[in-house]
């Protein structure tokens, strides 16, 4: 079992919420109740002029701690700018003003968030927020490029509805993209470097305008894998079919969302050419109806049960064929078998047959695994060994093999 720390990245982290004088500080507010319910232990910095949008009462009721006061404050002969940069394990300015940017490009710090800023070496991201003039001025937008030279990782301004009514660049991004973001930010980044392609979800064949074929897959398992990559620092291509559940903004994870088998197997060979992994985990569909018929098939006329099915194209062995061509290592090759029993066996068949490095195999008709549950029991099956995974969360078994996958990768870099 993994500890609570590597399922939710945030449990047990202390994060520094800095907030500047925008409308938008309201909505930090949210910000600091939904770390606080990932188990962040949550500080707020409000600025003087944010004071005058939340009071310091609503932020020290959300969070349980008292603000981060004016920088002069200093009680018992402590510091508190430099005990809470000490103490923080990630900064999140949320709302960023034009302002608070300036300062924090500059090194001001006439306010407590802006000294603690300078005493802290951890990461910082920054959500700005304000009128789209005031984000497109040329004097914001170098602020903007000396913050991010320095490592500082911004999430949004989004296009929408600002505080003046009008709409624009500048809108706070999402609480959810924040929240994310954060996730990310104190993740280690022992992936980074890796080029991943996962792939996730079912396929739709259309049959008619109205009709297709499609299968259980909900998602969960590629989602939860691509989601944890990117939080290790991997830049992740997803590849999915129609998804019933979001795919969250994680920095260095690019959703492509396509619909039938044969779009999957076009975007997937794509990237995987310039992947060091991918990591087939869709279940794509094994056969489609041979035609799409332009207008909807009459029951009366039986043209349903005359539906004649042709077989897709296997993206795993044509990517494994490709590789055996070129006589590469690359990219590291990880699929997934989803069965009704005989799961060793039929792993085994799939890896020899397919010509891959990995398969991550389940029953899906046992109880808690496999399609639509949170919950997984995964064997691993490499060509010479194979080994159960605990039966756990999507995430955590994502976990596990992404760190099969880094092992399999650094061995093919070792021995190009
Ligand atoms: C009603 C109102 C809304 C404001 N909203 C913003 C905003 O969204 N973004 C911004 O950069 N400045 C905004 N300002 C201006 C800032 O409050 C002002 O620049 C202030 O000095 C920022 O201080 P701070 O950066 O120390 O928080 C707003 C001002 C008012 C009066």
């Amino acid at each position: 079992m993994l500890p609570p720390s590597m399922q939710t990245p945030l449990f047990g982290k202390r994060v520094l919420v800095g907030v500047g004088g925008s409308i938008a500080a309201y909505r930090a507010c949210d910000v600091v109740r939904r770390l606080r319910e990932l188990g962040a232990i949550v500080r707020v910095a409000p600025t003087r002029a944010a004071a005058a949008f939340v009071t310091p009462m609503t932020f020290e009721a959300l969070s349980g701690m008292t603000c981060l006061g004016g920088v002069l404050d200093v009680a018992h002969g402590r510091i508190p700018h430099v005990e809470e940069a000490h103490a923080s394990d990630l900064v999140l300015v949320c709302a960023a003003t034009a302002d608070l940017m300036a300062k924090m490009a500059h090194g001001l710090a006439d306010e407590a968030l802006l000294a603690t800023l300078l005493a802290f070496p951890g990461p910082v991201v920054v959500a700005p927020a304000m009128e789209s003039h005031m984000w497109s001025h040329a004097a914001t937008q170098a602020n903007v490029a000396t913050l991010r030279s320095r490592g500082v990782h911004l999430v949004g301004p989004v296009e929408g509805v600002l505080a003046s009514g009008r709409s624009g660049a500048g809108r706070m991004a999402p609480v959810d993209d924040l929240v994310e973001a954060a996730a990310w930010a104190v993740c280690d980044k022992d992936l980074a470097g890796t080029q991943l392609v996962i792939t996730a979800g079912p396929t739709v064949e259309d049959l008619d305008p109205v009709r297709f074929l499609s299968n259980r897959s909900s998602g969960r398992m590629g989602l939860a894998l691509a989601v944890q990559a990117a939080r290790r620092g991997a830049q992740v291509s997803l590849v999915h079919g129609p998804l019933r559940i979001a795919v969250p903004a994680v920095p260095g994870l690019t959703p492509i969302a396509v619909r039938s088998a044969a779009e999957m197997h076009e975007e997937t060979t794509k990237r995987a050419a310039r992947s060091d992994a991918a990591i087939l985990c869709a279940a794509v569909a094994d056969a489609r109806p041979r035609t799409l018929a332009k207008t909807k098939l009459k029951k009366s006329k039986g043209e349903l049960t005359r539906v004649e099915l042709v077989p897709t194209r296997d993206i795993l062995a044509d990517l494994g064929a490709a590789r055996k061509k070129k006589k590469a290592k690359r990219p590291v090759l990880v699929g997934f078998a989803a069965e009704t029993g005989e799961v060793l066996a039929y792993a085994r068949g799939k890896l020899a047959h397919k010509g891959c490095d990995l398969i991550c195999a389940n029953d899906v008709g046992e109880a808690g695994s496999g399609f639509d549950v949170d919950t997984n029991r995964m064997l691993l099956v490499w060509p010479t060994e194979e080994r159960w995974l605990p039966h756990a969360s999507k995430d955590e078994v994502a976990w596990h093999i992404l760190d099969e996958v880094k092992a399999l990768v650094a061995r093919t870099t070792r021995r190009r």
